[in-house]
């Protein structure tokens, strides 16, 4: 079984607001997309990486990932960097998708995923549930309980089968979905989910960061 990975690391990081693209924002020391890169390969089962880096940082991105992965230029949102990462992977069975933002995300996950797609299933998320009680705001600023009942929080990598996920990408038209597990269903496939894990938490704001930076020296 042939895995390719496609590791979206080419936006800018407003939030965490570091002055330079997220994916190259050190946790204890190690650039978030090495670290990314690294826990894919650990998993053992990846064959191919490519890194989706911004345009202007190609060299830079090139410089901290290990010389089997390649680095593309992305696009303008998540959707049409991992369109670009597509496009620049060879033969596969099976393609993950994994934020570089998700730095910390154990191998054992990365196995659960691809071993899911093997098994026949055509896109497989990570998931764990949700522990806030969640509560919707409505356009006047009412907010309604909605019940927590099977609500899952979505993490990557998540894995397809890559003639299903580059059809739904070509579909995806304006459908600017936060993950591509939106965008297969959107084209009618079934998406399952394997069990997630809270150390591939994506890193998001600057307490994100100080957790990550935490975590990672611990282990
Ligand atoms: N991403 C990408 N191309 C983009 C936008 C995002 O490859 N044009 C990647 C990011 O690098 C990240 C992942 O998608 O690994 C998840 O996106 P997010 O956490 O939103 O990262 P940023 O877009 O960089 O952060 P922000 O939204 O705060 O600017
Ligand atoms: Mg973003």
């Amino acid at each position: 079984m042939r895995v390719a990975a496609v590791v979206p690391a080419a936006g800018s990081g407003e939030r965490l607001g570091a002055g330079l693209p997220k994916a190259l924002v050190e946790v204890a020391g190690v650039a978030m997309v090495t670290r990314a890169v690294d826990g894919l390969l650990a998993s053992g089962i990846v064959d191919d990486v490519i890194v989706v880096a911004p345009a202007e940082h190609l060299e830079a991105m090139r410089a901290v990932v290990p010389t089997t992965a390649r680095v593309v230029p992305g696009g303008h949102d998540r959707v049409a960097s991992v369109a670009c990462g597509l496009q620049a992977i060879g033969c596969a069975d099976v393609v993950l998708v994994h934020d570089a933002a998700r730095c910390l995300c154990p191998p054992e996950v990365v196995r659960a995923v691809a071993k899911a797609v093997g098994d026949g299933h055509v896109a497989v998320v990570p998931a764990i549930p949700v522990a806030d009680t969640v509560r919707r705001a409505d356009a006047e600023g009412r907010v309604v309980l909605v019940d927590r009942t099977g609500l899952l929080a979505v993490q990557t990598p998540q894995g397809f089968d890559p003639a299903v996920l580059r059809r739904a990408h070509e579909a995806a038209g304006d459908n600017r979905a936060t993950d591509d597990a939106g965008l297969v269903e959107a084209i009618g496939a079934e998406v399952v989910t394997v069990p997630g894990d809270p150390r591939a938490f994506k890193v998001t704001s600057p307490l994100d960061l100080a957790m990550a930076d935490a975590l990672a020296r611990l282990t």
